[in-house]
C-alpha cells in the first residue's frame, strides 16, 4: 500500500472492499490542552433547574470535546484543583494505545496528582476514532460528579460525511434535596451498580439536533455512564454501524448496538427527506427511551441507495491465532474475606498509598485475585506477564449473574468470539460480557509496560474486579 499517496489522492471505492485504506498519520501540530480539576457548580438541562456542584476539567464545557488529526500530538496539563484535601486525580485516556507511562493510572503508572499539582501527559494518539478521558483515582465520586471529555481523533474517513453529531450518554445521582446521592453503595457496586436518578445526552434530557436531509450523518455515540447499559436503536432512518469502540468495522446494518460502561459506536445514519425526523432510542428499558432526535433540514444531499462510505481501517497489529498463547481470565464474586486473603501477592509495599483511589470493599476478583490486596498497601503481582511482540487469546468467562464491560488498556483487541451471541469481527478496548457468558478476544502485546484490565462498571472496578496484565 503506498500509504502517502493513497491518503492524499480521492479515496474510490472498490464495490467488494469491506474497509478503507489504513489510515496513516501525516506529519502534525502539537495539540496543547489545560485541564484543570475542579468543582463548578452547574445547572444542566437535565438537572430540572437545580445546581450541582460538579467537578470539571474546563470551565467552558461540563464535557470538554477534543478534536485532533492523526499524526497531532496532544500535550496535557493536568491542575488538580479539586476542593478536597487528599483528593489526587489522573487522567486515563480511555482506548488509546499509548505509551505506558502516559495511561494515567495512579500508582500503577504515574504518581497520582495532588490537590494542588500538576501533571503533564504527552502523546501521540496512534489511531483515529471516538475515545474519551476520564480520572483513574475514586472514580465512582470523580466520574460521578463530571470529571470525564471526549477525545476524537480524526482522519478515518474516506469519504467526508455530510454531517455530524457526537451524543455522550450518562446518568447523574441526584437525591431528592437536590444534591447527589451515595455515588457507590454496597447494594450496587455488589448488583448491577447505583444506577443514577435522571438520565442525559449531551447534559439534556435528550439531544435534539438538526441535520441535512437526504445526507449520509455519521453519529458517534458514547456511553460514558458508570453503571447504565445501554441499547441504541433507530427509528425513521437508515443506519449502519461503521466503528466500534472507534476502531473501523465493515459497515453493516444497525439493528440494535448495545453499549455497556465506557463503550461506543460509530453509526452512519441516512437522514429523512426535509420536514423528516429520526429518533434514536434505548431499547433496553420496557418503554425505550429518546436519545436523540435528528430532524431533517434543507435541501436533499444525495439521491443514490443508502451506502455509507467505510473507514479507514486501523493499524492495529493482526493477531497470530496459529501461534497465540491462550490466558482465561474469569471474573468472579469473592465472597468472603478468606478468599481475598487467599489471593494476595506480595507486591512491592507502595509508600504513601492510601484508600482514596481504593474503596474498601472486595465483591469481585479476576481470577480469583480481588483488587486491592492487603489493605491496599501493595500491588498485587501481573495477573499475567506477557512476552512483548506475542499473540495472546483471552477467554474471558463471566461466572457471574451480572453483566461486566471488560476493559484493556493500551491495547484494542479483537473480539473472535461469545459462546452466546453471534458477533460481526470488530475490534473493541471494552468488551461486555453478559451473565455466565464467555467471549474470546485476540491482541498482540506489543505495548510494552503494565496495562490495568478491569470491569468499567465503576463500582465493581472499585470492588475487585481489576488486574494488570505486564508485557515484557
Ligand atoms: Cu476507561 Cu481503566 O478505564
Ligand atoms: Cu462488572
Amino acid at each position: 500500500m503506498t500509504a502517502a499517496g493513497a491518503a492524499a489522492a480521492p479515496v474510490r471505492r472498490p464495490a467488494a472492499a469491506p474497509l478503507g485504506p489504513m489510515a496513516e498519520p501525516a506529519p502534525g501540530r502539537t495539540v496543547a490542552l489545560d485541564l484543570v480539576a475542579a468543582e463548578r457548580p452547574r445547572s444542566l438541562p437535565c438537572f430540572g433547574g437545580r445546581t450541582l456542584p460538579l467537578w470539571t476539567f474546563s470551565e467552558t464545557d461540563v464535557l470538554p470535546v477534543v478534536r485532533m488529526r492523526l499524526g497531532d500530538r496532544l500535550r496535557t496539563r493536568l491542575v488538580n484543583a479539586l476542593p478536597r484535601a487528599g483528593e489526587h486525580t489522573s487522567i486515563h485516556w480511555h482506548g488509546i494505545r499509548l505509551p505506558n507511562a502516559e495511561d494515567g493510572v495512579p500508582y500503577l503508572t504515574q504518581p497520582p496528582t495532588a490537590v494542588g499539582a500538576s501533571h503533564t501527559y504527552d502523546f501521540e494518539p496512534p489511531d483515529t476514532g471516538s475515545f474519551f478521558f476520564h480520572t483513574h483515582c475514586n472514580t465512582a465520586e470523580q466520574l460521578g460528579r463530571g470529571l470525564a471529555g471526549l477525545l476524537i481523533v480524526e482522519g478515518d474517513e474516506t469519504e467526508p460525511y455530510d454531517g455530524e453529531v457526537v451524543l455522550a450518554m450518562r446518568d447523574w445521582r441526584i437525591g431528592e434535596d437536590g444534591g447527589f446521592l451515595p455515588f457507590l453503595t454496597d447494594r450496587g457496586a455488589s448488583g448491577a451498580g447505583s444506577f443514577g436518578t435522571v438520565r442525559s445526552v449531551n447534559g439534556a434530557p435528550f439531544a435534539a439536533a438538526t441535520v441535512p436531509a437526504l445526507a449520509d450523518v455519521r453519529l458517534r455515540l458514547y456511553n460514558i455512564d458508570a453503571s447504565r447499559v445501554v441499547t441504541v436503536g433507530i427509528e425513521g432512518a437508515e443506519a449502519a454501524v461503521v466503528a466500534v469502540d472507534g476502531v473501523a468495522v465493515a459497515p453493516f446494518p444497525l439493528a440494535a448496538w448495545t453499549l455497556g460502561p465506557a463503550m461506543r459506536v460509530d453509526v452512519v445514519v441516512r437522514t429523512p427527506a426535509a420536514g423528516g425526523r429520526a429518533v434514536v432510542h434505548d431499547l433496553r428499558p420496557a418503554k425505550p427511551v429518546v436519545l436523540a432526535t435528528l430532524s431533517a433540514e434543507g435541501p436533499a444531499v444525495r439521491a443514490g441507495a443508502f451506502d455509507p462510505a467505510p473507514l479507514r481501517r486501523a493499524r492495529i497489529p493482526e493477531p497470530d491465532l496459529g501461534a497465540a498463547e491462550r490466558l482465561p481470565f474469569a471474573v468472579s464474586t469473592t465472597a468472603t474475606g478468606a478468599a481475598v486473603g487467599a489471593s494476595l501477592g506480595d507486591g512491592p509495599a507502595l509508600p504513601g498509598i492510601d484508600d482514596l483511589c481504593l474503596s474498601d470493599r472486595t465483591f469481585w476478583a479476576i481470577n480469583k485475585a480481588a483488587w486491592p490486596a492487603d489493605g491496599h498497601r501493595s500491588l498485587p503481582p501481573p495477573l499475567a506477564v506477557l512476552r512483548r511482540g506475542a499473540t495472546y487469546v483471552i477467554e474471558l468467562a463471566n461466572t457471574t449473574r451480572h453483566i461486566h464491560p471488560i476493559h484493556m488498556h493500551g491495547h484494542t483487541v479483537k473480539v473472535l468470539s461469545s459462546n452466546e451471541r453471534p458477533l460481526p469481527v470488530h475490534h473493541a478496548d471494552t468488551v461486555l460480557l453478559y451473565p455466565k457468558e464467555r467471549v474470546e478476544v485476540a491482541f498482540v502485546a506489543d505495548n510494552p509496560g503494565d496495562w490495568m484490565i478491569h470491569c468499567h462498571l465503576i463500582e465493581h472496578q472499585e470492588t475487585g474486579m481489576m488486574g494488570y496484565v505486564r508485557v515484557a
